[in-house]
């Protein structure tokens, strides 16, 4: 497995890549990598060969108030997760190689950044955004792979994808579970033992919506009381959001439709996470996907 710190070696060895036929695909992600992000990796090696794991903490993804400084690190954990998995390359590039000194340019995705995740992170989605782009531009993938529990994010990377005639094929993978049925993600590490235990109450709740629907129920509104009847029900749960969202406007929805999310954010303890559930419409039913 071959480390690689800068964005033109990184160039040199993805265009012998793409010269010699292979198929490329690359997974984005920030670190502290947990089952989800492997699972990425896993699904990527399927599909490609050879994989780029980019490991790189963006700093422009996080506020002023977030957890930029104190966002989990973990290279060494990291690089023996990904060599055991053989993947070909890791590009782990100082912030300066990404944004050098008066780097000044933003992508926007207009309308589907500013609600939801982007209501109660503003500027984040921009982050994401220039980064991804900023990746896509110096792999140029065929395939790039990301995990839906960040549901907002990947249809807001499909949509930039889309706008800016993007050659890669953008992949959207499972959200992994633990066993009580916690989305992983790198924020469960600052989980206290406590507010782990109340943690699984979002899934819990996600659960009840699907149960509703499977007994008919269609009315968002009535879908949404069912969760949050369960989620309030935890006092060391403070809910942020919980809507239910067209899957491709993000915008809520009055009845289900051909495909929605249920997306949810909480705050347990001093941790924001989120999770979501995919509803699709087969039929004259729906199918709930945790
Ligand atoms: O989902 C993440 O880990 C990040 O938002 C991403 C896509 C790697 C961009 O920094």
């Amino acid at each position: 497995m071959e480390i690689i710190h800068t964005v033109a070696w990184m160039k040199q060895v993805a265009e012998e890549a793409r010269r010699s036929d292979r198929i490329l695909g690359l997974v984005p992600t920030m670190g502290a990598l947990h089952e989800g992000h492997l699972s990425l990796v896993r699904e990527a090696q399927k599909q490609c060969s050879p994989v780029v794991v980019s490991i790189f903490v963006n700093p422009k993804q996080f506020g002023p108030s977030e957890d930029f400084q104190k966002y989990p690190r973990a290279f060494e954990a990291d690089r023996a997760a990904l060599e055991n998995l053989r993947v070909d390359y890791v590009f782990a590039p100082p912030p300066d190689e990404i944004y050098p000194p008066g780097f000044r340019t933003a992508v926007t995705v207009d309308g589907l950044g500013d609600t939801l995740e982007g209501r109660s992170r503003p500027g984040h989605f921009r982050g994401v955004t220039t980064v991804v782009l900023k990746l896509l531009e110096i792999v140029q993938p065929r395939f790039a792979f990301f995990g839906r529990k960040d549901a907002q994010q990947v249809r807001i990377i499909q949509q930039m994808s889309a706008d800016l005639n993007l050659d890669a094929t953008i992949v959207v993978c499972p959200i992994v579970r633990e066993p009580d049925g916690l989305a992983m993600s790198s924020r469960n590490a600052y989980l206290k033992e406590g507010d782990r235990r109340a943690a699984g109450v979002l899934y819990r709740s996600l659960e009840a919506v699907r149960r509703e629907v499977s007994t008919g129920e269609r009315n968002a509104t009535r879908l949404l009381a069912s969760l949050r009847r369960v989620l309030d029900a935890e006092p060391a749960v403070s809910r942020d959001y919980a809507e239910i969202v067209d899957a491709d406007t993000l915008e809520p929805v009055m009845a289900l439709r051909k495909a929605c999310y249920v997306l949810l954010a909480a705050r347990v303890g001093n941790t924001r996470l989120i999770d979501n559930a995919l509803i699709e419409q087969a039929g004259d039913s729906f199918t709930v996907t945790l």
